[in-house]
């Protein structure tokens, strides 16, 4: 499947009930080829309304922290777990993630990127293991089907915990020195 079907068919995805409430379907933004993968939660309110990925407080925070480690959204791909917004926020129920699933999936193989970077607890959850602890495992790299994987601290959670924001540099470190390491063509 190509990358404009994938798109066509997921904005019409109505195979959870969160599509009843949604005003976009969000379904990723940057480079198609991108070598380094974001991968968040799901769209809250300005995301609905934008249909962009990020763009709201957290989305503010992101591009920060991306351009602390010389990143920036021209040089990565950034999509969700689920693709519609929750309503008041909450977490998407496991019967939306699993609904949904098969977009990211379809996403990952045709973006095919060397390093994934999971946005908190939801998608590390979903991705790396769904006993993932992101207190005690946030930082450390995985291997998800051949592919780099390490999460971080969500940025909303940074926005609310400001003492997470150390720790969460320390990674942010980790995940440049392995670009370089594994893609350094990320940085040309
Ligand atoms: N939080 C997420 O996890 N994803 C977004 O796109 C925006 C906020």
């Amino acid at each position: 499947m190509d990358w404009e079907t994938l798109k066509t068919d997921c904005l019409a995805c109505q195979r959870c009930p969160l599509h009843a409430t949604r005003r976009s379907v969000v379904f990723g933004q940057g480079v198609e080829n991108a070598e380094v993968l974001f991968v968040g939660e799901g769209p809250g309110e300005q995301e609905d309304l934008q249909g962009i990925p990020f763009v709201g407080r957290a989305g503010m925070l992101l591009d920060d922290m991306m351009k602390m480690i010389d990143l920036d959204r021209s040089r990565v791909y950034i999509a969700n777990i689920v693709k519609c917004r929750p309503p008041h926020n909450r977490d998407p129920l496991p019967e939306e993630r699993d609904a949904c699933s098969q977009w990211l999936k379809k996403q990952i193989e045709i973006v095919d990127p060397l390093i994934i970077i999971c946005l908190g607890r939801i998608a590390a959850t979903s991705l790396i293991d769904e006993d993932f602890r992101i207190t005690r495992q946030h930082g450390q790299w995985f291997d998800v089907g051949g592919r780099r994987c390490l999460a971080i601290y969500h940025p909303s959670a940074l926005l609310r915990d400001v003492s997470k924001r150390p720790e969460t540099f320390t990674d942010l470190r980790e995940i440049r020195s392995e670009i370089r390491r594994l893609c350094p063509e990320v940085y040309e």
